[in-house]
């Protein structure tokens, strides 16, 4: 459940910051650069691994912790590059957005740093491969 939410959200995250890059190339103002970057790397690159790692290791997502950092992953991905994005167009004074959006960032990759560490063991051994006749 959290492993395939995390996965369609990143992907649709990743949709989303593709269109903004075309965008960007399409007006050819870059200013945006930094809050694309963030949508990217935070809502796709981490998001989508951490969806993985759910996958390989179901255990790991029937915590509450997990579902916690789930709910603060999703949420920090959308409100961090908003924030920096408000920061960028508006200046000085105007980074509340961005500052609370990395401390839920943070805040998740903390509770996802804690998940891996007390479930890393629990991982599978690989299939077997086939014997050859
Ligand atoms: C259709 C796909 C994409 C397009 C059209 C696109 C477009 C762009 C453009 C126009 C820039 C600004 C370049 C400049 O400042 O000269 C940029 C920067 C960047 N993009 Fe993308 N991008 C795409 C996908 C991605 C993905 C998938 C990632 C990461 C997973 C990514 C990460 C970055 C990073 C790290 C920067 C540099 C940001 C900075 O300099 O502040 N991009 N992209």
């Amino acid at each position: 459940m959290i492993s395939s939410l995390l996965l369609r959200v990143s992907v649709t995250l990743l949709l989303i910051g593709m269109v903004f890059g075309i965008v960007m190339g399409i007006r050819q103002d870059f200013s945006l650069a930094p809050a694309h970057a963030h949508l990217n790397l935070v809502g796709f690159v981490v998001m989508f691994a951490a969806g993985l790692y759910y996958r390989i290791i179901p255990e790991a997502a029937e915590s509450l912790l997990a579902k916690t950092q789930a709910a603060l992953h999703i949420v920090g991905s959308v409100v961090f590059p908003i924030g920096i994005a408000v920061t960028l167009i508006k200046g000085p004074g105007h980074e509340a957005g961005a500052i609370i959006g990395s401390l839920i960032v943070l805040a998740a990759t903390v509770l996802f740093a804690i998940v891996v560490f007390r479930t890393t063991a629990l991982a599978r051994a690989p299939m077997p491969l086939p014997r050859r006749a």
